[in-house]
């Protein structure tokens, strides 16, 4: 029945995805079996009592045995669907203590992801295959929910307060991850995406950050403001969003909220990446997350050799 299980539900991506999916194909086939034996009864009992003249129905009451059965059988199959699923739940709270913690922080609208050693990484989490991870969380503003598919882990993210799940990879490569409660503008997009790597590949990505040191600096900076949540808020055709337009910003005059105005130079929009509130463009508000210690340098001198070329 594997067929029907790939049909309905999303791929597994981890070991308890396999149990949360068995339980809910027994959820799926307990509904198809009482729904195949309630419409045959009710189809058999309308053709077998029709109405034919001079047929008169007898006086019933009740039938002891029948009801006891309809009472005791849906009784014991919802305490085992109970039982069944509690078990899963505590699973799903208790994490091995071996555990790599990895601190998740969600805000208005990316993830940030902090590894023991200090790294970060945003919109982008690689975790090792086969070892469990634990992601502890916590939001900078609204409540948003951490929702991977495929390991069937779902959370709410809330301020000043941790929340935590845990899982084991089994599947190597990509997983997306989603906001799964609705947190203004920019909530769907807020995604990040998940890499499970073999040992090799994470610490070498632990390392470098991922990034091809030979990549040229307006490529490299196309590519991060795809995967740090750039995008999110800001076109490049000119089109306008949460944040202004890239096209076109480079070396223009910006008028500002306080009524001056600043050249778009690298210095400024260098700035406006680390402290996006140091200036603010007129007719905006400031919605956008402080990038300090977020990117590496090579990303923001990334990010202004690609608004250069966005004329
Ligand atoms: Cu964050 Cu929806």
């Amino acid at each position: 029945m594997e067929w029907l299980r790939s049909l309905v539900l999303p791929p597994q991506g981890s070991a308890y995805a396999t149990q949360v999916d068995n339980l809910y194909m027994f959820l799926i086939w307990l509904s198809v079996f009482f729904f195949g034996l309630i419409a045959f009864l009710a189809i058999y009992s309308a053709i077998r009592w029709r109405y034919k003249p001079g047929r008169i129905t007898p006086h019933t009451t009740h039938h002891t045995t029948l009801e006891v059965v309809w009472t005791a059988v849906p009784l014991v199959l919802v305490i085992m669907i109970f039982l069944w699923g509690f078990k899963g739940f505590l699973q799903a709270s208790v994490p091995p203590g071996d555990a790599t913690e990895i601190q998740v922080t969600a805000q208005k609208w990316n993830w940030t992801f902090e590894y023991p050693d200090g790294t970060r990484a945003v919109n982008e989490l690689h975790i090792p295959l086969g070892k469990p991870v634990k992601l502890l969380m916590s939001s900078n503003d609204v409540i948003h929910d951490f929702f991977v598919p495929s390991m069937r882990v779902k959370h709410d993210i809330l301020p000043n307060r941790y929340t935590q799940i845990w899982f084991t990879p089994v599947v190597a490569g990509k997983h997306h991850v989603t906001c799964a409660e609705y947190c203004g503008k920019g909530h769907s997009d807020m995604m990040a995406t998940i890499f499970v790597d073999n040992e090799a590949d994470y610490n070498k990505w632990l390392e470098t950050g991922g990034i091809d040191p030979k990549m040229p600096l307006a490529e490299l900076g196309a590519l991060v403001y795809q995967s740090k949540g750039c995008a999110t808020c800001h076109t490049i055709d000119g089109t306008r969003s949460q944040g202004p337009s890239w096209k076109g910003v480079f070396g223009t005059m910006q008028p500002l909220s306080d009524g001056s105005t600043v050249l778009a130079d690298e210095n400024y929009i260098r700035e406006s990446i680390l402290v996006p509130g140091a200036k603010i463009v007129r007719g905006y508000d400031n919605v956008m997350p402080v990038f300090q210690g977020l990117l590496r340098q090579r990303e923001i001198d990334g990010l202004v050799a690609y608004i250069k070329t966005l004329k």
